[in-house]
């Protein structure tokens, strides 16, 4: 059919062709050229302790963002995205002084969500860019920004897609040394979230309704 069209007679009908043909190819070259494995090789050129902890966790945490979209097809999320944005929302760590995971970079380990998506906005994934800098906690509110004076931009970035909440919920099962291997609780999830604000147990409470 597109290609009739395309070589049809009607401008009206080769220029919407046209468009539609530029819209196909601009979103097969998307999927074509996203390789999540090469950006991390790209940033993590070493087989080191850092790379190792980075690909474990950012796997386990792929794994279960999968999971829980599989549970929920009505959902109707992109699957492909899911996978490929879990396995970055980390790639900021190596910015960022984290001597437990190896990194040693100069910015607090806070900021590595916003530094890894300015990577990624510089490979041109700003879909992906959000998850990584709407991950942190259950996402990073401008007030909290502006009376922690980290240095961050001073804006909202708290997950607001489903695929940002799910990726951002499915973090939360998971750390970089102690639930590396293994997934905490819900419980225990509820617990990390109270050491930073009852506004935190609330959303996992909320996300945990959905995604659960
Ligand atoms: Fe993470």
């Amino acid at each position: 059919m597109l290609f009739f069209a395309v070589n049809g007679k009607k401008n009206e009908t080769t220029s919407f062709s046209t468009r539609l043909l530029v819209y196909l190819q601009a979103n097969i070259f998307r999927i074509s050229i996203m390789d999540y494995q090469a950006i991390i090789d790209k940033y993590y050129p070493e087989d080191n302790e850092q790379k190792r902890i980075l690909v474990k966790h950012s796997r386990m945490v792929a794994d279960f963002s999968l999971e829980l979209a599989r549970r929920h097809p009505e959902l109707g999320l992109d699957m492909a995205f899911i996978e490929e944005a879990a396995m970055l929302h980390d790639i900021g760590i190596f910015l960022t002084s984290a001597s437990d995971i190896g990194c040693t970079g100069d910015m607090p380990y806070i900021c590595h969500g916003f530094l890894g998506a300015e990577l990624l906005r510089k490979e041109g994934f700003p879909q992906h860019a959000r998850v990584c800098e709407r991950h942190t906690g259950t996402g990073l509110t401008k007030e909290r920004i502006v009376e922690s004076e980290w240095p961050l931009p001073q804006r909202d970035m708290s997950p607001e897609t489903t695929a940002e909440q799910l990726i951002c919920f499915a973090d939360k099962f998971f750390s970089k040394v102690k639930y590396l291997h293994k997934s905490r609780t819900f419980e225990q999830v509820e617990e990390s979230m109270a050491r930073i604000s009852p506004e935190s147990v609330a959303k996992v409470r909320e996300w945990a309704a959905l995604f659960l």
